[in-house]
């Protein structure tokens, strides 16, 4: 892996502060970044994650013979590294607002109705090609509590561990075709339209097996000048 650190990209990473997004300031350093070598820690570590942890499996579209309320979809992901290459054994966790725009979470509370069958939360591992698969249902749009009627987009959301610290990350996963996303302020603060776009996956045409769902494709770089931006969580 090159364990070069490059400065980080202002076209293809978000804005530091975006308007009418009140906690970019919170979440960003006030003062100008400081370049520093990476510590043996970040580049061996952490080990082992998926042992310290338990690995949920990525077929979340319902409980038990229950199944959640909405479109099934089969979403295919291909993980990189920065040369492109696969990257095998990453730790994958997504979480997601049910078909109503609910998150299972005791913060969402006020405007969308659970699905008891759906929790929302996957956990698993990219095989050798780097690839993963999850059967869940298509999120709902949601509104943000701010004042002026600002509304996600359908998402999920992604956090990778790679091989090192280095590459980390922490992003979101859009739709296609969505009439939010050229409103969405956490999207559309990427100035790149490229990068914007490599947030969005590829719709490929409904196939019988082998779940009869909506199928979607998508890529997420784990670093480098190709990396996915970031997201916040
Ligand atoms: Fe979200």
């Amino acid at each position: 892996m090159n364990t070069v650190i490059e400065p980080r990209d202002e076209r293809s990473q978000p804005a530091r502060i975006v308007a009418g997004y009140p906690q970019t300031p919170w979440r960003n350093p006030r003062q100008p970044l400081v370049k520093r070598q990476p510590t043996l820690s970040e580049l061996s570590g952490p080990l082992e994650v998926a042992k310290r942890v338990k690995l949920l499996g990525g077929d979340i579209a319902g409980y038990g013979e229950h199944q959640a309320i909405g479109q099934l979809i089969h979403l295919r992901v291909r993980v990189l590294d920065e040369d492109g290459a696969p990257v095998g054994g990453a730790m994958v966790e997504m979480w997601q607002a049910n078909s109503a725009g609910r998150y299972s979470h005791p913060n969402d509370d006020d405007h969308a109705p659970p699905d008891q069958n759906f929790h929302g939360a996957a956990r698993l591992l990219t095989d050798q090609s780097g690839s993963f698969e999850l059967r869940t249902v298509k999120p709902g749009a949601y509104p943000v509590p701010t004042k002026d009627g600002w509304w996600r987009p359908p998402h999920l959301h992604f956090s990778l561990f790679g091989k090192v610290w280095l590459s980390r990350l922490v992003t979101q996963m859009y739709f296609p075709g969505e009439p939010l996303n050229m409103q969405d302020r956490i999207l559309n603060a990427v100035p790149d339209v490229a990068a914007r776009e490599s947030m969005i996956a590829r719709y490929l045409p409904p196939a019988a097996e082998p779940y009869n769902a909506l199928v979607f494709e998508h890529r997420i770089v784990l670093r480098g000048r190709a990396a996915t931006p970031a997201q916040p969580p």
